[in-house]
């Protein structure tokens, strides 16, 4: 299972990159203004850190010859650049034209397994189906993901399965058991992740006790 996070901030990237279980990042135009910064800087800053790993910017315009006119903008900044492009009509034109090209794709905001289909069908390197937002609307996120896993099994396609939108463990957790590709995590997330009482407990016992041992190498 690929880890990828799900920010634009600098920082975060940089802390989770150290961890060395880093597979690429996914940002949006929520998360880029989120940094307050310039869109440029942001962004060069994100390639120099990770050039080797896939990183994804989003378009913003919503006709298909704006988006492929900034996907090509955007795919020059570096070789990792995959274009995401938001799941409507125009969306899927815009991802088989990109796709044909060689550029890669992330189709987002997918919600229903019938748009992820469509994604599959245009060709999308990546698929982005939101399990936080569906949950928000007392639908369930991670029912979509079991969906579509059995679709692509179903009819071998190559897309692979981002489960976005994560806001909690236990997300990641029926992510791994459902077997999706990816999870984007936020940072937080992945923080979460390596936490257990138990273990603080166990940590504390173990220092404690360290201190009786004698004659110590260390
Ligand atoms: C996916 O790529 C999106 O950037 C992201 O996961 C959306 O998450 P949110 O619902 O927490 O905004």
């Amino acid at each position: 299972m690929k880890f990828f996070i799900d920010t634009a901030d600098i920082g975060e990237i940089r802390q989770a990159n150290q961890l060395k279980i880093l597979d690429g990042i996914t940002t949006n135009p929520t998360l880029i203004a989120k940094t307050g910064r310039p869109f440029m800087e942001v962004v060069e800053e994100i390639l120099a850190e990770v050039p080797d790993k896939p990183v994804s910017l989003e378009v913003a315009s919503t006709d298909f010859e704006g988006m492929v006119k900034e996907a090509e903008i955007l795919a020059k900044l570096g070789d990792n650049v995959v274009i995401k492009v938001p799941m409507t009509i125009d969306g899927l034109k815009t991802v088989k034209y990109l796709e044909e090209r060689g550029i890669k794709t992330n189709m987002t905001l997918i919600f229903s397994p019938t748009q992820a289909l469509l994604a599959m069908k245009a060709g999308a390197t990546y698929i982005s189906p939101f399990v936080g937002r569906l949950d928000d609307i007392s639908q369930n996120g991670m029912e979509l993901i079991s969906q579509i896993r059995t679709i692509v099994d179903n009819y071998g396609f190559t897309s692979e399965i981002i489960v976005a939108s994560i806001r909690h463990p236990m997300h990641v957790l029926e992510a791994a058991l459902i077997g999706a590709d990816i999870a984007t995590i936020p940072y937080k997330v992945i923080a979460q992740l390596s936490k257990h009482p138990l273990t603080d407990i166990g940590l504390e016992r173990f220092l404690k006790d360290w201190q009786s041992v004698p004659e110590k190498p260390f």
